[in-house]
């Protein structure tokens, strides 16, 4: 080995002790963390379904490879729904078949929908965007009931 690839070699190896050493002291004694997405956080990780008014419910829609969270979710029929999608991987698609629904999950962003359901019935959702091997089976199903025997 040339003497000089031998200094890179060692200032290289020096610089990628000296770089980790400072993520682990910026994570340890700092508490320091690389940005996380934004799914990381409430309402995200708790309650994805809750009730805004008599008939008005928010929904929060994790896609995730290769899932919906939640997948499936049962409502009124009448009700308006507030739909908030965000990915946790990579970008997936959301779209409610018979519905004006077609929205890009994408992590790191909230995109916003409002819709409301008149017609009881299932109303199946799916990914659109190819998202890898298993983007088929990516899908749930909204149900609307005509009678609600108990809460959402
Ligand atoms: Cu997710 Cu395709």
């Amino acid at each position: 080995m040339d003497k000089s690839e031998k200094i890179a070699f060692i200032l290289s190896g020096m610089l990628l002790v000296l770089f980790f050493g400072g993520i682990m002291y910026a994570a340890v004694f700092e508490d320091i963390d690389v940005p996380t997405c934004i799914t990381n956080m409430e309402p995200f990780e708790s309650d994805t379904l809750f009730q805004t008014g008599p008939d008005s419910y928010e929904l929060q829609l994790l896609a995730r490879m290769w899932a919906f969270q939640p997948s499936e979710v049962r409502l009124p029929v009448g009700s308006t729904v507030d739909l908030y999608v965000t990915s946790q991987d990579i970008i997936h698609g959301f779209k409610i078949e018979g519905k004006n629904v077609n929205l890009m999950a994408v992590p790191g962003a909230i995109n916003y929908m409002r819709v409301t359901f008149d017609e009881p019935g299932e109303y199946f959702f799916a990914c659109h965007e190819f998202c890898g091997a298993a983007h088929h089976t990516m899908a749930g199903r909204i149900i609307i009931e005509s009678e609600m025997t108990e809460g959402p």
